[in-house]
């Protein structure tokens, strides 16, 4: 029986989904099958292995939102994970691809009608924060104890997954876990921490907070703002290792709508801590629109950080140790912005326009493109899809055949005749090794007259 609650704030809040309630166990029951097979197995294997398992964090929040579950499973489990994980991934012709003894975790994939489904599990576990910012101690405790450690009341929430009888093949009918009443912030629409250290022991919730306050519209309730507040003038974000820092940026790029967390993170005083010279501003909606909905991470910093001196590119960059391809598409953008204006000039040969756009990697140019509309889009547009890939049907071994030598001519003439190509000045095989002869010819006359 599923019963739809009355949506008690809709005044305030009528862009919230309201909340489902559903009998015993039928929460489980609303996710796809593939995954109710899943956790059938799991169930089965937990009874055999006399251990307690439940649906943790974000699913159970998104099942209650009613959300589409596309993800993967966390799950807690009182007792050996690892042993648990590897018997799962016997049971279903999967694989154990990460585990972690001491901390009792373990990642199991497993394949199921709708292809792979990764599955992390952990060990139910208490956290102690030596001081703020640091690596927790982790403890085995019960399932109360690890909601007890989580970031926020609505993903503190927990499904048993066990049968509902000794060695019968259907779930139990099971209730919800929730002893921070986070079903009740949900239905308020509302972030809150459990206590009040929250920040101060992990200061990527703030940015944590940030995403999901961004993606559900759920903003940080006034005491939970209070001390978002007071972490960020201690300074607890500069106090968190840039990789951390990175990682949840990274998670934030690839949110439904970058730009919106950016304008959050501005309007609660984040940003300022994580990149000072990175500012909200109205054009990047405009942009981010222009990108198609498949565009990948990289494509969206590169629209993000538009704006940024190549001065604070390379401080971003080295700042938080930016990958090869980040780094390489930040200062590819800044140098382009360079040549923003000979790439306006009102005519340009195709081998002109090549030689101002070939030394730039692809994402950089789809950025650049994106923003800088309409000329500069026509022409990276024309670079990319007719001459970018065009090479000359002769090659250095023709070249040589012809006389050229082995040398930095040869390399020269090359790119001379791929220029040639490019504005059509040859076209067959005859014209290729024409032009060669006479660039030759010329070489010899120019050095005799020399
Ligand atoms: N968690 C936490 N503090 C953290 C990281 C994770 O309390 N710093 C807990 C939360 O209960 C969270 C769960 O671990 O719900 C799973 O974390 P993760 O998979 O990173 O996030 P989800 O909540 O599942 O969110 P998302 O929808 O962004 O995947």
């Amino acid at each position: 029986m599923q019963i739809i609650l009355a949506y008690g704030l809709s005044s305030v809040k009528k862009h919230m989904p309201p909340i489902r309630a559903f009998a015993n166990g039928d929460l489980l029951h609303a996710l796809p099958p593939h995954f109710t097979t899943v956790l059938g197995q799991v169930a089965t294997l937990a009874q055999a292995h006399h251990v307690a398992v439940w649906l943790v964090g974000g699913v159970v929040r998104d099942l209650l939102l009613a959300q589409p579950i596309k993800r993967d499973l966390d799950m807690a489990i009182e007792g050996d994970t690892v042993a648990l994980a590897h018997a799962l991934a016997t049971a279903t012709a999967g694989r154990v691809t990460a585990q972690h003894a001491p901390f009792g975790t373990a990642t199991v994939e497993l394949p199921t009608a709708a292809g792979t489904l990764t599955l992390d599990l952990a060990r139910t576990r208490t956290e102690t924060y030596p001081h703020p910012a640091a690596l927790p101690i982790v403890q085995p405790a019960s399932i109360t104890n690890d909601l007890a450690r989580r970031d926020f009341t609505v993903n503190a929430m927990a499904l048993p997954v066990r049968l509902s009888a000794t060695n019968s093949p259907t779930l139990a009918a099971t209730s919800l876990l929730d002893p921070f009443d986070g079903r009740a912030d949900l239905q308020a629409g509302v972030l809150r921490v459990l206590h009040t250290q929250s920040f101060r022991d992990d200061p990527t919730r703030m940015l944590r907070g940030l995403r999901l306050a961004v993606r559900l519209q759920m903003p940080f309730e006034p005491a939970t703002r209070a001390l978002l507040d007071t972490a960020l003038s201690n300074n607890l974000l500069e106090q968190t290792t840039p990789h951390r820092i990175r990682t949840e940026v990274c998670l934030a790029l690839d949110e439904p709508d970058p730009v919106a967390v950016l304008h959050a993170a501005e309007n609660l005083g984040i940003l300022p801590h994580i990149f000072p010279a990175l500012h909200w501003h109205p054009n990047l909606a405009t942009w981010q629109q222009r990108l198609p909905p498949s565009a990948d991470a990289l494509l969206k910093m590169g629209i993000l950080t538009y704006t940024l001196s190549e001065r604070d590119r390379a401080t971003l960059i080295e700042r938080y140790r930016l990958p090869n391809d980040a780094a390489r598409l930040l200062r590819d953008v800044g140098t382009l912005h360079n040549r923003l204006p000979a790439l306006h000039q009102t005519s340009l040969s195709n081998s002109e326009l090549d030689a101002l756009l070939h030394p730039f990697g692809r994402a950089a140019l789809l950025v650049v493109r994106t923003v800088e509309q309409p000329l500069v889009d026509e022409r990276i547009t024309h670079y990319l899809n007719h001459l970018r890939d065009i090479v000359p049907l002769l090659n250095g071994h023709d070249l040589q055949a012809l006389g050229v030598p082995r040398g930095p001519l040869l390399g020269t003439l090359l790119q001379g005749l791929r220029a040639a190509r490019l504005d059509g000045q040859v076209a067959t095989h005859a014209d290729e090794e024409a032009w060669i002869r006479a660039a030759l010819d010329e070489g010899t006359r120019g050095s005799k007259e020399a």
